[in-house]
């Protein structure tokens, strides 16, 4: 379970104080409405709007990107990035995630379009040097310098489909190294990573993770879709504002981390679901380049079965 950083749950608490909840309700109930309704994050037009954006959804994408990295990671364990771009940046919710995955990041330079989402991202100390951009990508990446690491989180999702492959040159372009795209694990979600999959493949890109191979993706025609969970605690002031009572939700994301330059990887295989537990075996439905496939790791294999418990969706084997 991934929970915000202290100083960015810290920063956020000190914007909360003296603010109504019941206001904070209605206006994060007004941004779940539009976004269910397929609108973007142009609803988020005050600071108050921006601090229930960072109280409602921030959390969960923050869980999202810090899974992807950390599967990342895993991938590539002797990265150590100095330079980041963020682009669509929010409250700095990826470069948060970032920070924590790759403590040697020394510079930050965040892209958004939205001024306040932009001043709470400002408002949070972290321990690297940022450069906050107010402008539309469009206009803001020709110039931006590159950067080890363009990460992009819940950004593609909002831009026209006419747009999406102009974007994506123009963030391949800027990363020296790895590009990071992460979307909603939705049917949809998982439909521009694969467009964006196929589109770096064509340019060169290795991918490094969640694919073990560049061949055509096993699920691009199936009715099953690659995402993967990440479990958010929520605060007091979630649940409050959510009207929730359970204290932790599941996100659903879709990514795909591209990278350039990096000796073959041994990227092993992706686990697409939660691992079925009974008696006798576990069952890992595993990627493959044909098909998934279903591993069953018998109880009578004592290691192989004690290795496969421990094993969770997304892992790779
Ligand atoms: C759903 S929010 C995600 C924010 C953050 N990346 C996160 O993961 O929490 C989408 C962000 O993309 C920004 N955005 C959308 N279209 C943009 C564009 N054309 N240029 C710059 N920023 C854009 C919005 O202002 C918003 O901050």
């Amino acid at each position: 379970m991934s929970a915000l950083p202290g100083f960015v749950s810290g920063a956020l608490h000190a914007k909360l104080e003296n603010v109504s909840r019941t206001d904070l309700k209605a206006r994060a109930q007004r941004m779940s409405d539009s976004y269910r309704g397929g609108g973007t994050s142009a609803v988020i037009r005050s600071d108050l709007d921006a601090l229930a954006y960072a109280i409602v959804r921030m959390p969960a994408t923050y869980a999202a990107v810090r899974a992807a990295l950390a599967q990342t990671a895993q991938i590539v364990p002797d990265f150590g990035p100095r330079t980041l771009l963020d682009v669509g940046a929010g409250p700095g919710t990826a470069t948060w995630a970032a920070c924590d995955a790759w403590p040697s990041l020394e510079r930050a330079t965040l892209i958004d379009d939205n001024s306040h989402l932009l001043a709470l991202a400002q408002a949070m100390q972290a321990s690297l040097d940022i450069s906050a951009q107010r402008s539309a990508m469009a206009a803001a990446l020709p110039d931006a310098a590159s950067a080890d690491v363009v990460l992009t989180s819940y950004v593609l999702t909002e831009l026209p489909d006419a747009s999406l492959r102009a974007t994506l040159d123009r963030l391949w372009d800027k990363a020296e190294r790895l590009l990071v795209i992460v979307e909603p694990g939705t049917p949809n979600g998982f439909k521009r990573i694969l467009a964006c999959r196929d589109a770096l493949i064509a340019r060169g890109a290795q991918i490094v993770a969640p694919c073990s191979h560049e061949g055509r993706c096993p699920l691009a025609d199936g009715p099953r879709w690659c995402h993967f969970s990440a479990r958010v605690p929520r605060s007091r002031d979630h649940l409050l504002v959510k009207d929730a009572n359970v204290p932790f939700e599941d996100e659903k994301f879709s990514y795909l981390v591209a990278g350039k330059g990096f000796p073959p990887l041994d990227r092993g295989r992706r686990i697409l679901a939660t691992p079925k537990v009974d008696k006798s075996a576990v069952t890992l439905t595993v990627c493959t380049p044909d098909v998934p496939e279903q591993r069953r790791v018998a109880r009578g294999d004592k290691d192989a079965y004690r290795a496969a418990k421990r094993l969770d969706w997304g892992d790779a084997i």
